[in-house]
């Protein structure tokens, strides 16, 4: 190997040509959120085959560049909404909304009075679904119908665990993070038993080797509230505004005091808009960043800058206070 990969930086490339120039057993615990395969705009170009074998490289590739004894921590959810051309569509008469007397006529009148109404706007006005709506206008299905290739839920523990126990690291835990309620955010009112999507899992993989336990890295507090609970609540990024897929910075925040120590390196290699290495940074850990978008790595660094930037504000500041207590002390000596 030439030069390692430096720390406390955001490196631009693919992570799976980058992992390999990690320094051996350095790092102490690495946290991140791959592509989910939901056609986001980072991920549309690779196919489901791509995206298992870009899963499996990187989580092979994490064997020798964890510390024996660290943590390897993916944060991902299940497919809702997954296409299955083999699947036979979904027979479901739905007996609430079965007889909509809404009829193109009265869509059409409404559409032409209110020509910037979108579809849910629309529904809302004349007390239907927005599906009835489309269906009177295109004379489709927007949710799968007969023509659309029918969608199913699929599961991915299976695919990350199957990929991590490859590469001898093992399932050492599971979490659920519960995000905000979809209903707050949601447009659709389901016409399915189907659950809303309210939740993602955090899978933790251990390389074996010995791991430090130490009961005083958190406080009780946080022992009762989070440390050892398998369900976390944690509110989504609300403003997804730079980066379409942000996890909130509490999420690797806890991981990172939860399994690692002041000092130790955290990897991210999926990096995004660098909301991993500024949790390192609060936290007093070394980072490594690494991601394929040359515009997330600018906004991953200009993270860290201003994180950095607190930090020294606040360092500056503790500074200054001890010293004015000390003056003041040093006043009422003189007193
Ligand atoms: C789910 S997002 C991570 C978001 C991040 N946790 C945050 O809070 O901003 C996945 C990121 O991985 C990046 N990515 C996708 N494929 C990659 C690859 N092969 N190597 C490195 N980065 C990749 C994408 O550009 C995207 O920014």
């Amino acid at each position: 190997m030439t030069v390692p990969l430096g720390i406390n930086e955001i490196h631009l490339g693919d992570a799976r040509e980058l992992l390999p120039q990690i320094e051996p057993d350095s790092v102490a615990c690495s946290v991140w959120s791959p592509p989910y395969h939901l056609g986001k705009d980072y991920e549309k170009d690779i196919s489901y085959d791509e995206w298992i074998n870009l899963l499996g490289e990187v989580i092979r590739l994490h064997f020798s560049i964890l510390k024996p004894g660290g943590f390897l921590v993916v944060n991902i959810a299940d497919i809702l909404c997954f296409p299955d051309e083999s699947m036979p569509r979904i027979q479901a008469m739905n007996l609430s909304r079965h007889k909509s007397n809404v009829t193109r006529e009265q869509v059409l009148e409404a559409k032409a009075a209110h020509p910037d109404y979108n579809r849910y706007q629309l529904a809302s006005l004349l007390g239907c679904s927005e599906q009835t709506i489309d269906r009177r206008l295109n004379g489709n299905n927007i949710r799968g119908g007969k023509y659309n290739t029918q969608t199913r839920v699929h599961l991915v523990g299976s695919i990350i665990e199957d990929a991590a126990t490859a590469a001898q690291l093992y399932m050492y835990d599971r979490r659920i993070w519960i995000k905000d309620p979809a209903w707050e955010n949601s447009k659709w009112a389901t016409l399915s038993y189907r659950a809303v999507d309210e939740f993602e899992y955090l899978y933790f993989f251990w390389k074996p080797g010995i791991t430090v336990v130490d009961r005083t890295k958190l406080t009780s507090e946080e022992w009762a509230s989070w440390g050892s609970r398998a369900v976390w609540e944690i509110p989504s990024v609300r403003a997804n505004d730079d980066h379409e897929a942000k996890f909130p910075v509490e999420l690797p925040r806890r991981v990172i005091r939860l399994l690692t120590f002041p000092g130790d390196t955290v990897l991210d290699c999926f990096m995004g808009s660098g909301t991993t290495a500024v949790a390192a940074i609060r936290e007093g850990r070394n980072y490594i960043g690494i991601e394929r978008q040359p515009k997330y790595v600018s906004l991953a660094r200009e993270a860290c800058r201003k994180e950095n930037e607190k930090i020294e504000f606040l360092k500056d500041h503790a500074t200054l206070n001890v010293k004015k207590a000390g003056d003041s002390s040093q006043l009422a000596l003189l007193d």
